[in-house]
């Protein structure tokens, strides 16, 4: 078992199951480079203030290097009994260094060191996340482009509703990613401030530069207070809600390309890549990727409910329980990526089958709200206008029609109103060509999604 620091003040060696249960190793090693960074800037810090001589400085500095390279070389590896990430780099640099790598620790708690750790941990994911969530709306604007005209159904309690396009559609999951990159944005923004120099909760006696360490590590201030800079796990929390929304949209959208690729609908084929068979079924392609993501969103939600339920009856400032804030939200961060990477090439390599998409747009009455449109047009009021309408879908449905195919003489039946050009008013084409109005399914307004939400990707990127 590794020795422990705070041995001093105790008799006994610490029970083996209690040394496990305590220990987060197994998932706070992952933030070694974060803890030597942090270190480094601590230790430079120390030397400048002359808390510690220029000499020790260098030299701890020097340690942490060679520490961080054997790690990074597989040279060095983790003592699994060790209790966390943090006691395990200061025990190395100390056998590395003796005497010198002892003063590393001087004005500083392993409860500031996490709460850092965590933050210079998460800032490099979100980094990343950013640039994964502006890649699948880069990816869904190119898709756009080629369908501008590809009519589809639109569906309100799934039922068919009025005509759109697909490029239509693909644009609202834009507009839901360009939101979710504006949270990640908003969350590192809070989140970049350092807690380091807080201490075990009350700051210090020593004259430390607590904005000489934010400034060395990117950071834009130093957080106001001690006692708040260790006990705050709010950007965590604020992360796993961001993760969680990009998550939501993600299954949102992978429950309707599991319905498109059903039989029933046949809008879309995955790639043969990105879909599996089954054991017993010859003739089955499973949309299997969308379902986890479906499935994995449950998992990151639950992330969330566990760090807010974890923060909510803790005094403060630090708590143990705390320790229990990293294996959630590194979930959540692992899902999504791992999500993201695998939805996007799904996206890019998926076949539309535009015709289906028409076909089932063609049916189901998705041109009454025209049809009424066009008695308004025509002088009658909307109610009346919808009634007639109403009285004509019937009609068709009885007799096995559409709107398309009634004859004129049954339109003239429920208002002379009605003429030639009815034909023309209702057809697919009409119906989604004048859908002008700002936002709508209209090819020339689509393409002006596109364009704005390519111009704010590009200046994003
Ligand atoms: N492993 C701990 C955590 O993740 C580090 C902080 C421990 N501090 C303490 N006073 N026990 O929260």
């Amino acid at each position: 078992m590794a020795d422990k620091m705070w041995a001093g003040r105790f008799s006994k060696e610490v029970d083996e199951t209690v040394n496990a249960f305590n220990s987060s190793i197994a998932f706070d090693g992952r933030m070694y480079k974060h803890d030597i960074q942090g270190s480094i800037a601590h230790a430079q810090m120390l030397g400048k203030c002359g808390i510690i001589s220029e000499n020790d400085s260098k030299e701890i500095i020097e340690g942490l290097k060679s520490i961080l390279e054997d790690i990074e070389n597989g040279s060095l590896e983790f003592d699994m009994t060790a209790e966390d990430i943090h006691m395990f780099i200061e025990a190395e640099l100390t056998k590395r260094l003796g005497d010198t790598g002892k003063r590393l620790h001087t004005s500083r708690s392993r409860n500031d060191q996490v709460a850092l750790d965590i933050r210079l941990y998460l800032r490099d994911e979100i980094k990343e996340l950013k640039e994964l969530v502006l890649k699948l709306a880069e990816a869904l604007c190119n898709m756009a482009k080629n369908h501008t005209e590809t009519v589809m159904p639109g569906y309100t309690h799934l039922q068919r509703a009025q005509p759109v396009t697909f490029a239509h559609h693909l644009m609202a999951y834009v507009q839901m990613l360009l939101r979710d990159y504006g949270r990640l944005e908003d969350t590192a923004g809070r989140m970049n401030e350092c807690p380091l120099g807080s201490c075990a909760l009350a700051g210090t006696t020593y004259k430390i530069d607590r904005h000489m360490t934010a400034a060395a590590l990117g950071f834009d201030a130093p957080m106001e207070n001690s006692l708040d800079g260790v006990s705050d796990r709010d950007s965590c929390i604020e992360l796993a809600c961001a993760i969680s929304f990009i998550m939501t949209h993600l299954s949102r959208f992978s429950e309707e390309i599991i319905m498109w690729c059903s039989w029933e609908f046949k809008f879309i084929e995955l790639d043969d890549a990105y879909a599996t068979g089954s054991s017993i079924m010859p003739q089955k392609k499973n949309p299997d990727v969308t379902e986890l993501i479906r499935g994995k969103t449950g998992r990151v939600n639950g992330n969330l409910m566990t760090l807010l339920s974890m923060l909510k009856g803790l005094p403060l400032a630090y708590n143990k329980d705390m320790q229990e804030d990293k294996e959630a939200i590194f979930d959540s961060v692992d899902n999504v990526k791992l999500c993201l990477k695998t939805f996007i090439p799904m996206i890019e390599t998926m076949k539309v089958n535009a015709e289906n998409m028409r076909k089932a747009a063609a049916g189901g009455f998705i041109n009454a709200t025209d049809c009424a449109d066009y008695l308004v047009k025509n002088g009658m009021p909307f109610r009346d206008a919808y009634k007639i309408t109403g009285r004509l879908v019937a009609e068709c449905i009885d007799r096995g029609l559409t709107l398309e195919t009634l004859p004129l003489e049954d339109y003239k039946k429920l208002s002379e109103l009605f003429d030639e050009d009815i034909y023309n008013a209702i057809s697919l084409e009409t119906c989604v060509k004048e859908r002008k109005s700002y936002g709508g399914p209209a090819p020339e307004c689509v393409m002006t999604q596109i364009e704005n939400a390519v111009n704010k990707i590009n200046r994003l990127k």
